[in-house]
């Protein structure tokens, strides 16, 4: 069993704060990723639980062990780096071998033992074959299936990794999320991973702690992020294309509210918004993929202008204008390529209201 908690974790680096007080906690068996632009703070936090770097504040446990003062050896963690960092004068063997031989005297283990888990870890990565090959003699995808086997054939409790995917192409990277998912749940293993790709952490993840500037966002399942963002970056940094946000005003009267945006008026039954003001500015959050398009008018329809048709195969995003003839106001909208859409040409599009955002504009807070 293998529980990773980080409780009030804080790193800076001179005047920038790289972690700033993360709290997470990653369940056993959990795959966890952990998602954020650039520069937000994902790969100080792996090292962290990796021990590669020590926190200014905060502890690191795993299961009830508080690990954050253990070296790296100590803790029983694995990291694969996104350079892969593999022995270049070694044999892929030699370099899947390493993490054992190393610690062959503690494990208690023959050179046959070694053998037997090398080659088990390679049929698995499917690497068998290229055994005796160096580093330099194998493509990027091999590369990284050899540093993925490095990690896994000590078993470790928790396994780290950092963009793991991110120097290989785009069809093999597609392949490989499936592969690692499959492999992750096989063997039962309370994982970390880093990335910025929302669609790898979407498709991958059993949760996702969205990070930005340093902090966590928002916890939660692929769904719950997707579908119910705590916080308009969420909504924004996940979904391709992103969610739209309309600065909208909300009108109170008693216990109803009127959303007033430029280009259209949507009454919102009471209860729904706890705490809003008359008079408050929110930005309304609709995912482009929840909207439905109509060619002729339809009741609730809002009339809109497409300015740009930009086809994707089966799917086709309209950039349009819902406010035409007044202020642009502008919303992407995907939707299954079954008409045909022309520029300059009028639609009517109807959002589907059960499934929209309401953020404080101010905060960036979800509001509903
Ligand atoms: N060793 C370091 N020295 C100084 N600044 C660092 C160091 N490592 C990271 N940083 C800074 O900390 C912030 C977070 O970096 P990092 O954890 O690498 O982000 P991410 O992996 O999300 O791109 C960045 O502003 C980065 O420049
Ligand atoms: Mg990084």
């Amino acid at each position: 069993m293998a529980r990773v908690l980080l409780e009030n974790i804080v790193k800076r680096f001179g005047r920038v704060v790289a972690v700033d007080h993360v709290n997470v906690e990653v369940r056993d068996k959990e795959f966890m990723i952990l998602l954020g632009p650039s520069g937000c703070g994902k790969t100080t936090t792996l090292r962290i639980v990796a021990g590669l770097e020590f926190p200014d504040e905060g502890r690191v446990y795993i299961d009830d062990r508080d690990v954050t003062d253990l070296e790296p050896k100590d803790r029983d963690v694995a990291m694969v780096f996104q350079n892969y960092a593999l022995y270049p004068h070694m044999t892929v063997y030699q370099n899947i071998a390493f993490p054992l031989m190393i610690r062959r005297k503690k494990l208690g283990l023959t050179k046959a033992d070694i053998k037997k888990k090398v080659l088990e870890v390679a049929k698995m990565l499917k690497i068998e074959d290229l055994l005796d090959r160096k580093p330099g003699q194998l493509s990027g995808g091999q590369q990284q299936r050899v540093a993925l086997a490095r990690t896994l054939v000590r078993r470790p409790k928790v396994w780290l990794m950092d963009e793991p995917l991110s120097n290989l192409d785009a069809l093999l990277r597609l392949e490989m999320r499936a592969e690692l998912k499959r492999l992750q749940k096989t063997l039962g293993i309370t994982t970390i991973y880093v990335t910025h790709d929302q669609a790898e952490a979407l498709s991958m993840a059993d949760r996702i702690a969205v990070m930005n500037k340093g902090r966590i966002i928002q916890v939660g399942s692929p769904d719950d992020v997707y579908l119910r963002p705590s916080h308009v970056f969420v909504g924004t940094f996940i979904g391709s294309p992103p969610m739209n946000t309309i600065k909208c005003v909300i009108a109170k009267s008693n216990n109803e509210y009127i959303l007033q945006c430029s280009g259209f008026q949507r009454k919102i039954p009471g209860g729904e918004l706890a705490g809003v003001r008359d008079q408050q500015e929110i930005l309304l959050g609709i995912r482009p993929e929840f909207i439905d398009v109509y060619k002729e008018p339809v009741p609730g329809g809002i009339k809109a202008k497409i300015l740009v048709v930009e086809p994707q195969g089966s799917e086709v995003i309209l950039n349009v204008d819902i406010n035409p003839g007044g202020e642009e106001t502008l919303l992407k909208i995907k939707t299954k390529y079954t008409a045909k859409y022309r520029t300059g040409e009028t639609i009517y599009i109807k959002p589907d209201w059960t499934k929209i955002s309401i953020f404080d504009y101010k905060t960036g807070k979800s509001l509903a």
